[in-house]
């Protein structure tokens, strides 16, 4: 868990679609709030007694208040159930300062955003600062229908409406994104951002890399944890170079935990793999990476990895700890 959580005030929750709830969030005094970039999260504590990231989607021009949306998970492990069922306008919850890992290209370049259903909020905040900056760029929102689309109103009012395009699930063939034809130019000053479900992700991701994007120029945030373990984990150990200790990580065990077990306190956070808080150098041996975080580059490089999922490939991990 983030130390520097403080206090605010849910000053408006309002339905955005179909199963999105949006919270908007102030200071106690009335005060400004710390400043962020587009693309930033803010950690909160959910009542349940679960801490979880959710992107900030209003402009960060804005200082009087963060605005966030929760969409109800079916499958919500507490998180977004929480958020939906225990938090109301009045209450107080405690939050982060925000951080950011999903930070928009600098200079003069072409922006294009890519939002799967809820993955939209990061994207809708990138597209605020864009359309302010007077920015190149064009945002696509996919959805599995109009009912299920947030903040449609507020798009249509926006100054950049005409720089949005919709399509929806259920919609007519011809609005279906057609990835091919919008990614088939990877030009230098072209940067691409997604954020959605998985599937989508990879459907963008694959199709990009396949015409010929370089890593640097795709951005990319996951929402939801690593896949589960799948059973097929074995036992590994993990030694820590600066005392020389060597820590058995048993199957069904993480490294954090383990090592959490052995007196050694990795700092953690969301703990699937998504935020990126205990990345840790890697010295020798070879991980076998989960996360969702480390590029696929990052990840090839062996020289870190994410504790709080990823386990290892070696028999031993020899780590900066
Ligand atoms: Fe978030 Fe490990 S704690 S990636």
């Amino acid at each position: 868990m983030n130390n520097s959580m403080f206090t605010v005030r849910v000053a408006r929750r309002r339905a955005e679609a179909e199963g999105i709830v949006s919270f908007e969030l102030v200071s106690l005094d009335g005060g400004d709030l710390p400043t962020f970039e587009a693309g930033a999260h803010i950690e909160v504590h959910v009542p349940v007694g679960l801490i979880r990231h959710y992107s900030l989607c209003n402009a960060p021009s804005e200082r009087h208040r963060y605005q966030i949306a929760v969409l109800r998970d079916a499958a919500s492990r507490g998180g977004s159930a929480g958020m939906h069922d225990a938090v109301h306008e009045g209450d107080e919850i405690q939050i982060s300062a925000p951080r950011n890992h999903f930070a928009l290209a600098k200079g003069n370049v072409e922006h294009l955003l890519f939002a799967g259903g809820i993955g939209l909020t990061p994207l809708l905040c990138m597209a605020e600062h864009l359309g302010r900056e007077g920015a190149a760029f064009s945002l696509h929102y996919c959805a599995r229908s109009r009912a299920r689309a947030a903040f449609a109103e507020r798009i249509a009012g926006s100054s950049w409406a005409d720089r949005a395009q919709y399509h929806f699930d259920d919609g007519e063939e011809v609005q279906h994104i057609d990835l091919n034809a919008l990614l088939v130019n990877p030009q230098p000053d072209r940067h691409l951002y997604v954020c959605g479900p998985q599937g989508f992700m990879n459907a963008v991701l694959d199709t990009a890399r396949s015409l010929g994007w370089p890593a640097d120029r795709l951005h990319y945030e996951y929402f939801a944890g690593a896949p589960a373990a799948t059973g097929d984990e074995v036992s590994f150990d993990v030694r820590l170079a600066r005392s020389g200790r060597v820590v058995s990580v048993p199957a069904g065990r993480t490294v954090v935990q383990a090592l959490a077990e052995a007196g050694v306190d990795v700092p953690v956070s969301c703990e699937q793999g998504i935020c990126g808080t205990c990345v840790t150098r890697v010295l020798d041996g070879e991980p076998d990476h989960r996360d969702l975080y480390l590029s696929p580059i990052e990840q090839a490089r062996n020289d870190q990895f994410l504790p709080c999922c990823s386990r290892a490939r070696s028999r031993m991990l020899v780590l900066d700890l």
